[in-house]
């Protein structure tokens, strides 16, 4: 079959031998082609494209889960087909959605009584359930600043400097100025007592990390919470506590059961956790849980009834695949708790093994702690001849994605390496990383040294502005 060719310029087109066979000519890149083309030959095309996207398996820069048990494949694949919006069709979806939130909230402390139902939701990701949790505390403020006859129209929020994108977007995109508590060098978390001191009266919530993004270090949240009951008390305010435990949150009730990190601290009322990094299913799912009822205010609840029976929702879209929904349902219940310890524990296991295996090379610093998410930071004891921009680089022949960033202020001049472990790492891909990345030091170490310490410094200016960009389009590493 031969195509009239539509594209003018050669460069607005895709081109593709193999598929040449079905198709003769090259398809416009950038407007819908006039005429259709055989299923083979599309898949073909797509498919070649695609294989020049790097390995999901090697890309070790990512949380989310890059694998699952085939028989859960085949239950999102079965299931690709269904909105979850219409849930009116789907009540069974929902109610393992419903399951999931009960499960989670019950695995987070959540104080329930016997038959009371959790009260939370499933949505895309953490930064859904971030932009929920956020706007929650901003109307209850709101609210309550209203009933007090004082003025609402300045709410902040405080949180560490070390926190992920998705919280400087709730603070563009709700009105809500970001109080960022500054790292230094060395410490590389929100620091309790200094976002405490940051907490006025206009302060709706203050945001902790249950597994920084940076260094997987778990802040102190109860640190946190004792603190501010403190303030609280001499105030009179009432400042809340939301956990961003989007890695921790699948992580510490399974390795560190005793860790008062949750709804067992009086101040925390709600926690988001990403259902598609240690909850181990594919990209697309996170969820948000409230301590209780009182903490949702009721008119950020939509009611539609035109699915069929009143249907209570709150989540930024409407339509979404109900694939991710019932694949955390299968990890819940197939893995349980013993499962999830399992494998945390492996991760934590395969980290360690990283982890020394740098350490003997005596060329790195590692930043991350061993109590935290299972991920390795390190950063080079000299970057006199090389940086660690130059060691991702050179590792990315070698097959493997591993980021390099600078921290945020004000340790921005620290920058780090930072290989996450996930369940699909395993202790073999560890010491074969070991061995790469030895192997790129000797050849860096073979080349001619940069051009003196100023390219150095100019790596670290640019490697700052990259970030900061990062930061504001998203690219920053989750
Ligand atoms: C601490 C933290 N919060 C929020 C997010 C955003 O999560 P998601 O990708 O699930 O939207 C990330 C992503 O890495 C994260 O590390």
């Amino acid at each position: 079959m031969v195509l009239s060719r539509i594209a003018s310029e050669t460069d607005a087109s895709i081109q593709s031998t193999f598929a040449s066979r079905y198709v003769q000519t090259s398809l416009p890149r950038f407007r819908i082609p006039e005429q259709s083309i055989p299923k083979e030959a599309a898949y073909q095309i797509i498919n070649d494209e695609l294989m020049l996207d790097g390995n999901p398996r090697l890309n070790l820069a990512s949380f989310v889960t890059t694998w699952m048990e085939p028989e859960c494949d085949k239950l999102i694949v079965a299931s690709i087909n269904k909105n979850y919006v219409d849930m009116d069709e789907y009540p069974v979806t929902t109610e393992l959605q419903n399951r999931c939130v009960n499960m989670i909230a019950h695995l987070f402390n959540a104080p329930l009584g016997e038959s009371e139902a959790a009260v939370g939701v499933g949505t895309v990701g953490s930064s859904e359930a971030i932009m929920l949790a956020g706007l929650a505390f901003k109307r209850k403020w709101q609210n309550k600043r209203k009933a007090e006859g004082k003025p609402c129209d300045k709410p902040n929020i405080v949180t560490g400097a070390n926190v992920q994108v998705c919280w400087e977007k709730f603070a563009r995109y709700f009105e809500v100025e970001l109080k960022e508590v500054k790292l230094s060098d060395g410490y590389y978390v929100m620091d309790p007592h200094k976002a405490v001191e940051l907490v006025d009266e206009n302060t709706i919530c203050v945001a902790a990390i249950l597994g920084s993004t940076l260094n997987g270090e778990f802040e102190d949240v109860k640190l946190l919470n004792n603190l501010l009951a403190e303030k609280n008390k001499k105030t009179g305010w009432e400042t809340p506590i939301h956990v961003d435990a989007a890695s921790g949150g699948f992580i510490a009730p399974f390795l560190y059961p005793k860790l008062e990190w949750d709804f067992r601290l009086p101040l925390v009322k709600s926690i988001n956790v990403s259902g598609h990094k240690y909850g181990l299913v594919y990209a697309g799912i996170g969820w948000v849980i409230w301590r209780s009822k009182e903490d949702l205010p009721e008119e950020l609840i939509f009611h539609i009834n035109y699915l069929g029976t009143d249907q209570p929702t709150f989540t930024l879209n409407f339509s979404k695949g109900s694939s991710q929904v019932i694949a955390q349902y299968y990890q819940l219940i197939r893995l349980g708790f013993e499962g999830y310890k399992n494998v945390m524990e492996n991760c934590q296991a395969n980290a360690m093994v990283l982890k020394r295996g740098l350490e003997a090379t005596g060329r790195f610093n590692v930043v991350s702690k061993d109590n935290g998410v299972p991920l390795v930071a390190f950063s080079l004891k000299d970057r006199s001849r090389h940086d660690e921009f130059d060691v991702s680089d050179w590792l990315r022949r070698y097959g493997w994605i591993v980021p390099a960033y600078t921290m945020p202020p004000d340790a921005q001049h620290v920058i780090v390496l930072r290989v996450v472990i996930r369940e699909d790492f395993s202790c073999t891909l560890a010491e074969r990383l070991v061995g790469d990345i030895k192997k790129v030091l000797h050849e860096l170490d073979a080349l001619p040294p940069k051009n003196g310490s100023n390219v150095i410094a100019m790596n670290v200016v640019n490697s700052w502005k990259k970030f900061v960009n990062d930061k504001k389009t998203n690219r920053v590493i989750c």
